[in-house]
């Protein structure tokens, strides 16, 4: 348990409020101290690391932002600086933040060693405007795109999306946080100081080696099951402290792991108000002490930490394989819940917001129109029978994506042990599996029988309007692009921009080694 002290000085908090990435390793070294029974007021509430909060980048209208692919040095681990990629400098990249109704534009710059493009994961724009299906970026290359933002306040991210590639790229720091604003949220007087009560959190899981770096190796479980480490980092950092004001705190949830859903609840069991998903704001707050956050997934949370320090934990993620009848628990690597982020509250001058009693609330979709259009997809987990020796031979699935120079990814050379299919096939880049309608309004049904699925559409906010036959989850009744779909779920989609057959949008398995493996579809809007 977590013992409750005296409340940190006014000057420990304006010292600590924002750290910015380059946290010094003297700041780092001093969180680290051991606790003491001394009252000296330098002591720590809870040792580790100060929350690195990303730069906010403003996308201004007609101007042109410069997203530099690039490696850096970053300590995920107190005191051990490793290479790793990022943009602009950073382990993963800064927060871009977009305003609806205006026309910025970004230039995708590759200082990698390795090919790259990006992907605006829940940007409302056409295809045109992202390079998901653009085969990447050579080094020294670059891609300009205008956005064109037309949506309600959400938080989204962006990522690197080469076919094959999406797992380790994002595993390596390829992705950052997005954030939509627009004239409706900034009236709902919520808390919006950036790195102060508007705290970006993203959340991912590593495997460490004794020098600080993070290990990625495929195996074959590795592509069955995803990658699960038993380190958890948030922002880039284990064992991260975040200091905010003893009042309302809105956290921006992202889950950035490759294919750990994140169970989030605080140590004390606390309630804590849901406000948005995915596309954006819920029409009311709901209440929950449990907020399950598959990868790809985002979620806007309000905290009181007038109520005190809090611990946010994340329970194992064990999950289920089934084959006919029969089913088994996959247990996870870590056996009891793990801490992302302790927060140390501190009284501040200002007054606290109130939760609002409505949102901006969602103006998509959630009742189906008459004679609306059903489509329906099977997620499946099959094994190969063009691989050698029927199956899982250890060494033939990504045979060369083990660990190795930071800036190097090569692709797989053998028959896969595994088919990772949707309707019975796996990812072809040149073939259109869908066509929609421009304006048209679907239901999807997605079926995953072996196992549970993170399924994703690009271009497109959908509703949940069932899962499992029955209601969906407290944190799927908002707008969503990403959906945990344990055995089956029906999704109300509304696809209003365009795709053609040269670059059309996605959907896919967000288990990044599931998508790699082409659990991925292509379909064109228009
Ligand atoms: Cu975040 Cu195609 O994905
Ligand atoms: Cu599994
Ligand atoms: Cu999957």
């Amino acid at each position: 348990m977590i013992e409750l002290r005296r409340p940190l000085t006014r000057r420990a908090l304006l010292t600590s409020a924002v750290v910015v990435l380059s946290a010094s390793d003297e700041t780092v070294a001093a969180a680290r101290k051991p606790k003491t029974r001394s009252t000296a007021p330098a002591e720590p509430i809870f040792p580790g690391t100060p929350l690195p909060i990303p730069r906010l980048v403003d996308l201004v209208d007609g101007a042109t932002f410069d997203l530099v692919a690039e490696t850096t040095r970053h300590a995920f681990v107190a005191g051990k600086p490793v290479d790793t990629l990022g943009y602009g400098g950073t382990h993963l990249g800064p927060t871009l933040r977009v305003t609806r109704g205006t026309r910025p534009k970004v230039r995708l710059i590759n200082r990698l060693a390795r090919p790259t493009n990006v992907h605006w994961h829940g940007l409302l724009v056409p295809s045109s405007q992202d390079a998901a299906t653009h085969p990447g970026l050579r080094t020294g290359e670059s891609w300009e795109t205008r956005l064109d933002v037309d949506q309600p306040a959400a938080t989204l991210w962006y990522h690197a999306h080469i076919h094959g590639r999406t797992a380790r790229d994002v595993h390596d720091g390829l992705a950052g946080m997005m954030i939509v604003e627009d004239a409706e949220s900034a009236g709902l007087g919520l808390p919006s100081t950036w790195g102060v009560d508007d705290i970006p959190l993203v959340l991912q899981d590593r495997v460490f080696d004794e020098a600080g770096r993070p290990v990625f190796e495929m195996t074959p479980a590795r592509v069955e099951h995803g990658f699960r480490g038993p380190d958890m980092i948030v922002n880039g950092v284990t064992e991260a402290v975040a200091k905010v004001p003893a009042r309302l705190v809105r956290l921006r949830l992202l889950n950035a792991a490759n294919a750990r859903n994140f169970r989030l609840f605080f140590e004390d069991n606390r309630n804590f108000r849901l406000i948005a998903t995915d596309g954006g704001f819920l029409r009311e707050p709901a209440e929950l002490s449990l907020l399950v956050l598959t990868p790809g997934e985002r979620a806007e949370i309000l905290v009181d930490f007038a109520e005190g320090h809090g611990v946010l934990l994340t329970g194992p993620d064990g999950h289920e394989h089934r084959s006919g009848a029969h089913g088994a628990i996959l247990p996870d690597v870590i056996d009891r819940p793990a801490r992302l982020v302790a927060f140390e509250a501190a009284r501040d001058e200002l007054p606290t917001a109130k939760v609002p009693a409505r949102l901006a609330g969602s103006t998509a979709l959630d009742r189906p129109p008459a004679g609306v259009r059903r489509r329906r997809f099977e997620l499946r987990v099959l094994p190969n029978p063009a691989a050698s020796g029927g199956g899982l031979d250890p060494h033939a699935m990504h045979r060369s994506m083990t660990r190795g120079s930071v800036d190097r990814a090569t692709e797989t050379d053998s028959a896969p042990p595994l088919l990772l299919t949707i309707n019975g096939r796996s990812f072809a880049m040149e073939r259109i599996d869908e066509k929609v309608d421009l304006g048209a309004s679907e239901i999807w049904e997605i079926v995953s029988p072996d196992m549970a699925h993170p399924f994703h559409v690009h271009g497109v906010h959908f509703a949940v309007l069932s899962e499992d036959g029955g209601t969906p989850k407290a944190w799927n009744r908002g707008p969503k692009d990403t959906v945990l779909v344990e055995n089956g779920a029906e999704l109300l989609v509304t696809f209003a921009h365009p795709a053609d057959a040269a670059r059309p949008f996605l959907y896919h398995c967000h288990l990044l080694e599931h998508e790699d493996g082409g659990m991925m579809g292509t379909f064109t809007v228009g």
